[in-house]
């Protein structure tokens, strides 16, 4: 049967792939910096005698298998690490300073060269082509929207793409995700309360933006609590303020910062406009003016094209059990794999990498975040699966 075989030529290159996976992990780079991490992955394809096009996006590379034109489907994975110190006892750790792999982008990455050496090794029998996306700047950074702007899903056109994630909620040797919508669009806010500064002892010749301020972040709760149907979820989180520096003087202006979440994209966008409504008329109702910014690059959410997810979930059923394919919560957590799946009928699946008996319980971006490393053959056989599925398909 092929899924098995697929999964058993995983399992043989499981060294190879955790040796990789360590490489990565020892080095991480933050966003655009990727440039060690992509070198690894075009000596890898170059060694596997994949050619591919680097440089896309700063560090981005899209490997390409099979023969060449349609059908075309793509396999995506992320490179860039996160500005934790790593606090996890094992033996491959961070040897840079600040920088850590706390998402796992290391095990997708080398997960994904895995799935590259397994199709090598079949790529007579693939009737079409498949992209291999490495992917910059997850993190924040939209590599994804800038790989795609690029026009990494063209020429030739890819019809459908596949991602997973590590997901430490889930055991090892389980897969989950959902129909539709799985993540959610997330964005960064910015408000400046601008006052009159002074005294205070004497706030009547000041105009207060720090009680103007809690004013806005207690009414910004209730865009959420009262406009938002409750049937649907949306997050709104002032994560940050800053303001003032002495006992006794009123600033002349106090900084929030903080996160939109919603799980479509016309509720983050009314979300946004409420944000704006509600702190400048706040603000103006107290003498003062509030400036709202959207900064960074907003992410849409991330939907799963639903029939792809009938078609993951027997595959992963192949791998694993069916009893073992979850179908789980969406998740406000953002990812920008969307920009892809907004493009083509897409498909990002969780990864169970929760093992108890070697530590791996904690979140990602946790400074103690570990991965079950026995679970990452298994994400290589769904990414392999994935492609062999799609490039048996009569029509595309
Ligand atoms: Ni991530």
């Amino acid at each position: 049967m092929i899924w098995s075989d697929l999964r058993r030529e995983a399992e043989a290159a499981k060294n190879w792939i955790l040796s990789l996976r360590r490489q990565l992990h020892k080095h991480p780079e933050l966003m655009y910096e990727e440039f060690r991490t992509s070198q690894l992955v075009q000596d890898t394809l170059s060694e596997l005698q994949i050619p591919f096009e680097a440089g896309i996006a700063e560090t981005g590379v899209v490997g390409t298998l099979g023969s060449g034109d349609g059908p075309c489907i793509a396999l995506r994975a992320d490179m860039d690490a996160l500005p934790i110190q790593e606090a996890a006892d094992v033996e491959f750790r961070s040897e840079v300073d600040g920088k850590m792999h706390a998402c796992g982008h290391d095990c997708h990455t080398a997960m994904l060269l895995g799935a590259a050496k397994v199709l090598k090794q079949r790529e007579e029998s693939l009737k079409g082509t498949v992209k291999l996306i490495f992917q910059p700047a997850e993190e924040g950074g939209a590599g994804g929207k800038r790989m795609s702007d690029a026009g990494v899903l063209a020429n030739p056109n890819v019809s459908r793409i596949f991602g997973l994630h590590v997901w430490p909620m889930l055991p090892t040797g389980t897969f989950g995700s959902r129909a539709g919508t799985f993540l959610a669009a997330a964005g960064e806010l910015d408000i400046t309360i601008h006052g009159r500064g002074g005294h205070a002892a004497m706030p009547h010749q000041c105009i207060d933006p720090v009680v103007t301020a809690a004013k806005v972040i207690t009414e910004l709760q209730t865009i959420v609590s009262r406009e938002l149907d409750p049937m649907n979820s949306a997050v709104i989180s002032i994560t940050s303020i800053h303001g003032g520096e002495a006992y006794n003087v009123i600033p002349e202006q106090v900084k929030l910062q903080g996160t939109i979440r919603a799980l479509d994209t016309d509720t983050f966008q009314m979300l946004q406009k409420r944000i704006e409504e509600t702190a400048t008329q706040i603000a103006a109702a107290a003498q003062c003016r509030a400036e709202v910014a959207f900064p960074g690059n907003a992410y849409p959410a991330t939907v799963n094209d639903d029939a792809l997810w009938e078609t993951v979930q027997e595959l992963a059923g192949e791998l694993v059990g069916s009893d073992h394919v979850h179908e789980i919560p969406a998740l406000m957590g953002g990812e920008d794999f969307a920009f892809f799946a907004e493009q083509v009928p897409g498909c990002f699946v969780g990864l169970g990498i929760r093992n108890e008996d070697c530590g791996a319980t904690y979140s990602v971006h946790h400074p103690m975040f570990k991965v079950d490393e026995d679970a990452l053959p298994l994400g290589t056989a769904l990414h392999a699966c994935f492609a062999v599925h799609s490039l048996s398909q009569p029509t595309e």
